[in-house]
């Protein structure tokens, strides 16, 4: 069986960890080895430099150290995990992937969403997931759902609710240029949502 990478995608709270783990479930109960990861992290080092790039304490980070941080992070999940796993046959699920550079670096810390694809290609060796799901929500839907979970805000997270609107323009502007990308309506219920995953899903097994 030919392994597939599946990343999902979306603005602070927009429920992709509730959908991440129904795919691996649902997935599993299919028969397949599945792993799911997160950007930043998901390795040893990766654990490491996605501290340094949440820690309110790092106020001062310059976008660019940002940027090569988050690919630094992304080049050692990509050898260490993801491609190792895809030639297993096995389904790789991640939490954020380039396309999180895109919107937040790229357009929303005004990088320039150009020169961040440059990079991001370079830091995956020319790695793209199969799919991606895009869970689109408004920021304030989005804010609605942080509260309800209480939990508190990371660097990033605290950058302002102006912030999170380019991070989803951003998002959007990806979107509208990659088939690859599949824009699902984050505000539906979680049941609904899935089902949507699950029909795109099944095409690529
Ligand atoms: P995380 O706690 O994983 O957020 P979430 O649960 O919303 O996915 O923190 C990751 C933060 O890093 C999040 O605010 C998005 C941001 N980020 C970038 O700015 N660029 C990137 O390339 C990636 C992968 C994440």
């Amino acid at each position: 069986m030919k392994g597939i990478f599946i990343t999902f995608e979306g603005i602070d709270g927009c429920g992709k960890s509730t959908q991440t783990a129904l795919c691996k479930t649902w997935l599993e109960e299919l028969g397949r080895n599945v792993l799911l990861v997160r950007e930043p992290g998901g390795t040893k080092i990766g654990e490491r430099i996605r501290e340094l790039l949440l820690d309110k304490k790092n106020s001062s980070m310059a976008p660019m150290t940002e940027l090569f941080l988050f690919e630094a992070a992304r080049a050692q999940i990509v050898e260490e995990t993801i491609k190792p796993a895809l030639s297993e046959g096995t389904i790789v699920i991640c939490d954020r992937f380039f396309d999180s550079s895109y919107a937040y670096q790229g357009c929303a810390r005004g990088l320039g969403p150009e020169m961040v694809s440059r990079l991001n290609m370079d830091a995956t060796g020319g790695l793209a997931p199969d799919i991606t799901f895009f869970l689109d929500i408004s920021v304030e839907g989005a804010i609605k759902r942080r509260n309800t979970r209480g939990e508190e805000k990371d660097r990033i997270e605290s950058a302002g609710d102006s912030f999170q609107e380019k991070v989803r323009e951003g998002f959007i502007r990806a979107a509208s240029g990659d088939k690859r990308i599949v824009t699902v309506d984050a505000s539906a219920d979680p049941e609904t949502i899935f089902k949507q995953i699950q029909d795109k899903i099944k095409e690529l097994l």
